[in-house]
């Protein structure tokens, strides 16, 4: 069935202008100043609301196996939870252990999301070893259709390269015309302050973030700048958490190195402290890099602004703090990392962006979505509003006054990192290729019609 989107004000990461958007066979069709309603159609009216192009978050992780226990979303309750906070696509990392097969990882992660998604996916090939085999499959993964690789310098001995593995890494990514990012913290000093600080008996939450200081990211940072500079490789710096680590990256750009940068919706809002929060509390805050020293925030509110940072991001990896988180009661280093967003960032970004006038509506777009697709091969059939683009549009309510609640939250993990904090607008419709799937912060769609995107090497 066709729809028809009416009196709305079309906002793009370049354009504002109110018009009709008649959606015909997944597609937008045509985009006009009156398009009359035809027999057959729905008809949304969007008076008074903001039409954007669907939101993108180009870091999730959904299935993953992590730490000695397993996220908790499905591919089902992810994409409801994205959908409902108007995020219709997700880049979700593929993540083997050292001894898998990354294409039967490839495959086994398809599979877990096929069928399963109501929104659009692809993901992000995880390199977490580096031998002839595992080349030869990263090339037919390519082929495949996911054109981006993930790497951890971070995670010593678990999913982390070497020095070796990374220079061979963005080599074939290079010669591939593949964009890799970048999990920039230098393992063997974030492994020696660990110990360091369990042998003085410092095993609290509040702990986890002086065994990862700035300095250690900045130094992840620096470390990727130099062979990236070396190889010529295009690379892109997931949750980028403090100035330190920030002013690396703008270093390697300085210097002509093809680097982006991406932030998290929780590192623009929260802080170390939550992590110090007693009883135990804080391990519901202890992700990788730490949530920092307030003073970033404001760093990283204008690098969004003025484009230094490109992206804003979820890192998506919800664990149970009743159960999973409490794996770590004794020993900050076992409390598996990871704050559960995917539901919250866009919402949360318009309010604390837009609505305090941190950012415009234009970057706001841009950093949620349209870069996103840009980067990573999806555009303009994503982030996009123009004829030909995937009828993924949100219409969005500025009205809307509501708090974020574990109570009320669709996401499948049992707290809310932001609990009671004030939402000022929410998605009122979401489309995915042409059909609603949320209407006023229900999911009414399909699950598992999300379709796997395949991407184009080659695409800068
Ligand atoms: O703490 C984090 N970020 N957990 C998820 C895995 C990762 O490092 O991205
Ligand atoms: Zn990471
Ligand atoms: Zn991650």
């Amino acid at each position: 069935m066709a729809l028809l989107i009416k009196n709305g004000e079309i906002i793009t990461a370049g354009e504002r202008y109110k018009a009709d958007i008649w959606c015909e066979n997944e597609t937008i069709t045509r985009i006009d100043k009156s398009i009359p309603a035809s027999a057959g159609a729905e008809v949304i009216d969007a008076e008074g609301k903001y039409i954007f192009p669907g939101f993108i978050d180009p870091h999730v992780h959904i299935y993953l196996p992590f730490m000695g226990t397993f996220a908790k979303d499905t591919h089902e309750t992810a994409s409801k939870a994205a959908l409902i906070g108007g995020t219709t696509t997700f880049i979700e990392m593929i993540c083997p252990a050292r001894t898998d097969d990354p294409l039967q990882a490839f495959e086994l992660w398809l599979g877990k999301a096929q069928g399963q998604s109501a929104c659009d996916f692809t993901f992000h090939m995880g390199v977490t070893r580096y031998d002839d085999k595992a080349e030869k499959e990263f090339m037919e993964i390519v082929k495949r259709g996911v054109s981006s690789f993930k790497i951890f310098l971070a995670y010593k001995g678990a999913l982390g390269v070497t020095d070796e593995e990374l220079y061979q890494t963005l080599r074939l990514a290079r010669k591939l015309g593949v964009i890799t990012t970048a999990h920039c913290e230098n393992a063997d000093l974030v492994l020696k302050l660990q110990q360091q600080l369990l042998a003085e008996g410092k095993v609290g939450p509040e702990w986890h973030h002086e065994s990862r200081p700035p300095i250690v990211e900045a130094e992840g940072v620096h470390h990727l700048m130099t062979f990236a500079k070396l190889l010529g490789a295009h690379v892109y710096i997931v949750h980028t958490s403090c100035e330190e680590a920030l002013r690396e990256a703008i270093k390697g750009k300085l210097a002509g190195v093809n680097v982006w940068v991406e932030t998290l919706i929780q590192y623009l809002l929260l802080d170390k402290t939550h992590a110090e929060l007693p009883a135990f509390e804080g391990a519901k805050f202890v992700m990788s890099p730490p949530l920092r020293d307030k003073r970033n925030q404001e760093v990283f509110w204008n690098g969004l602004r003025d484009g230094l940072v490109s992206t804003l991001a979820t890192d998506h990896a919800p664990f149970d703090f009743a159960t999973q988180k409490r794996m770590g009661e004794k020993d900050f280093t076992k409390i598996p990392n990871g704050i559960p967003s995917l539901e919250d960032r866009v919402n949360l970004f318009y309010t604390h962006g837009v609505n305090r006038g941190r950012i415009d509506l234009h970057r706001f777009v841009d950093a949620a979505s349209t870069q996103a697709a840009r980067l990573f091969g999806l555009f303009p059939r994503k982030g996009a509003i123009q004829p030909g683009s995937d009828a993924d549009l949100v219409v969005y309510d500025p009205a809307y006054r509501g708090n974020l609640s574990v109570k009320t939250q669709a996401m499948n993990v049992d707290y809310n990192p932001f609990e009671g904090m004030a939402i000022e607008g929410r998605p009122s419709v979401v489309t995915v290729r042409g059909e609603v799937a949320v209407r006023d912060g229900r999911f009414v769609g399909k699950p598992g019609r999300g379709k796997f995107l395949q991407r184009e090497p080659n695409h800068f």
